[in-house]
């Protein structure tokens, strides 16, 4: 059976403009991904440890696990938290991530999220986002590759909902274990390997201490998605060539090769609806932020902090309840097993004084992006713009789009500066300065004409967008209830087809 699909799949290919092979329903129901289940792991210690993943009820001052929405400080739990962004939905306009972005809780979530997000278009036959987005939520994906061959990662994102049901196919142990091979750990995910590869590394020669973080890095990372064009369509590929910063990163997605990666040195996520600005969205980048901290300077490793030595009945085991190590005695543990001569409540505020710093440069560079789009704005509809002017604006867009790169870089992560104080602030002030600069730029594009009606506090110049979804954006009230809004086509009305697990219509 394996065999055959793989011939059809190469036959289209060789005919070339068809493209690839059309990977059905039936076929993705047919893969066998039994083996894969955590549950045949129930009677190791770990596994008690790993069930602990599933508390979702607790917050710490910045982070925790009671998933809300990430740009709603006013909303008490689970709506909001104090600590938030509230021009997420503007600064992600036109792209899925304004529909819905929640904070993130426990590995045993994952798969039972991704199925639930309004990024995925639920109101269609087709999700709009194809089957790689579940690469880093479940431990199926080695069996769907090794049927499907590279066609898997373009393939239809809703096929795979009733393929999960009823499985303990989350976040598992054969993820980041061989369970052919004395569970040694081992890196699963293809783009890792990939990254690693074109590096001139092999993770089977990394140390045990370099996998204690090489395993989270499979997930915890940048990523973006090929092209068909020169790489493989919808296949996660890291942008680690040039290195790991925001600098390197910006080098490579603005002027990258584009034989190698399938993009001509601009590399869009998506167009901003109201700045026309070419944007690119940062996705939790915590193994890069890391990377060059004092920790990771010193070798100390994710597990070092996220996996302290714990008590499982008679057992001491590597703690399998990857959280906030705020949350707990168990999880302070982690760093008094190097930082013995602080208490835990000294290393807790030591944490939190990088944090509230952070923060509060996040929360500006939020908001000078917003001011930039909208200066942008602004100078694309002033009348008559001289092509000089033109110019002047599209410098403009650039800088919108290294602005917000910048700071989402600090934003996506998810230990609010903590894996790397100074380069979050660093990479914030940067981040200040280009956005500044393109508000700049728009007014001088107009020959400063613009330059009053801009001359207000943010708030406002643009006011937060609060409400926003798939379903909202089928209803011509809801875009003319605000004037960014109005920048957005209005959907067809439409049902809810697919959700959770199954179909619903
Ligand atoms: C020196 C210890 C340390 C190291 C090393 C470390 N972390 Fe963290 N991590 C923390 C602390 C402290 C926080 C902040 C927790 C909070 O604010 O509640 C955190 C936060 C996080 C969060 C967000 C948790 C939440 O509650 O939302 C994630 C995800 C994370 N780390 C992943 C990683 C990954 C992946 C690595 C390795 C690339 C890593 N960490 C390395 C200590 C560490
Ligand atoms: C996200 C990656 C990850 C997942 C998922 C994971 N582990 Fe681990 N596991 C580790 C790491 C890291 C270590 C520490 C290994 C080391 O230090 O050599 C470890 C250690 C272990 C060990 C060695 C003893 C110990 O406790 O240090 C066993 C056994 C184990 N895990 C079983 C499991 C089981 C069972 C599951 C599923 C319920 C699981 N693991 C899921 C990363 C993972
Ligand atoms: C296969 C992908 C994958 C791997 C491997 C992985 N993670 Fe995660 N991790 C995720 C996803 C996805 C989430 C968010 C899940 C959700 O919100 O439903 C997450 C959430 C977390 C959180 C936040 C949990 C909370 O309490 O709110 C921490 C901390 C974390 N991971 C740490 C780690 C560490 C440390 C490692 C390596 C030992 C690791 N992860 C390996 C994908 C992964
Ligand atoms: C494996 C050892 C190790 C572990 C575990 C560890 N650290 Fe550290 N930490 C270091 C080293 C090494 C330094 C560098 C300074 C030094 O030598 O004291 C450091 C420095 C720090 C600093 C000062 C640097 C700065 O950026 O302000 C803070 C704060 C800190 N650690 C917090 C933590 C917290 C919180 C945890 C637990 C979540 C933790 N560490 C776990 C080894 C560790």
């Amino acid at each position: 059976m394996k065999k055959l699909i793989a011939l059809t799949a190469m036959l289209l290919l060789a005919a070339g403009s068809i493209g690839y092979a059309e990977i059905t329903f039936d076929a993705v129901q047919k893969v066998d991904v039994s083996h894969q289940d955590t549950l045949k792991f129930k009677n190791l210690p770990q596994y008690q440890s790993y069930q602990k993943n599933n508390d979702d009820t607790q917050m710490t001052e910045y982070n925790g696990s009671v998933p809300h929405r990430k740009h709603d400080c006013l909303s008490p739990l689970p709506e909001g938290f104090k600590h938030c962004q509230p021009y997420l939905k503007n600064l992600w306009l036109g792209y899925a991530f304004s529909y819905q972005y929640d904070r993130a809780r426990g590995h045993t979530y994952a798969i039972d999220d991704v199925f639930k997000i309004d990024r995925i278009n639920r109101y269609s036959e087709k999700a709009g986002l194809p089957a790689t987005c579940l690469n880093c939520k479940t431990n199926t994906i080695p069996d769907y590759v090794n049927a499907f061959g590279d066609d898997f990662w373009k393939s239809e994102f809703h096929h795979y909902r009733p393929a999960h049901d009823g499985k303990m196919n989350s976040i598992g142990c054969t993820n980041c274990h061989d369970q052919e091979n004395n569970f040694r750990l081992a890196i699963t995910s293809v783009p890792l390997d990939d990254a690693l590869k074109r590096q001139g590394k092999d993770w089977r020669e990394a140390s045990r201490d370099e996998m204690r973080s090489l395993v989270c890095a499979q997930c915890h990372v940048e990523y973006y998605f090929e092209t068909g064009v020169h790489g493989v369509a919808a296949k996660p590929h890291f942008p680690w060539d040039e290195g790991m910063n925001p600098a390197d990163m910006w080098e490579y997605y603005s002027n990258g090769q584009p034989e190698r990666d399938g993009f001509k040195g601009e590399f869009v996520d998506w167009n901003h609806s109201v700045s026309k600005s070419p944007m690119i969205k940062m996705q939790h980048p915590e193994y890069e932020m890391y990377h060059d901290s004092i920790h990771g300077a010193n070798g100390v490793s994710c597990a070092d902090c996220h996996m302290p030595r714990v008590k499982s009945g008679p057992a001491t085991i590597s703690s399998h309840h990857w959280t906030s190590p705020l949350k707990s005695d168990e999880g302070m543990s982690a760093c008094m097993e190097c930082h013995g001569d602080k208490t835990p409540e000294f290393m807790k505020d030591r944490v939190v004084f990088h944090q509230d710093k952070v923060w509060t440069q996040l929360l500006i560079a939020q908001e000078k992006s917003v001011r930039a789009h909208e200066a942008v704005r602004m100078a694309s509809e002033y009348p008559n713009l001289s092509p000089q002017n033109n110019t002047i604006l599209n410098e403009a867009r650039d800088l919108v789009r290294k602005g917000q790169m910048y700071w989402d870089y600090v934003s996506a992560e998810n230990s609010a500066g903590f894996h790397n104080p100074s380069k979050a602030l660093e990479t914030l002030a940067f981040s200040q300065q280009y956005s500044d600069d393109a508000t700049q730029l728009a007014i001088r594009a107009t020959d400063y004409a613009i330059a009053k009606a801009m001359d207000k506090p943010v708030k406002e110049l643009v006011t937060p967008i609060m409400e926003h979804s798939r379903k909202l954006q089928q209803s011509q009230t809801h875009l003319d209830s605000h004037p960014w809004l109005g920048y957005l086509p209005l959907l067809p009305e439409a049902d809810l087809i697919w959700n959770g697990y199954k179909r619903v219509k």
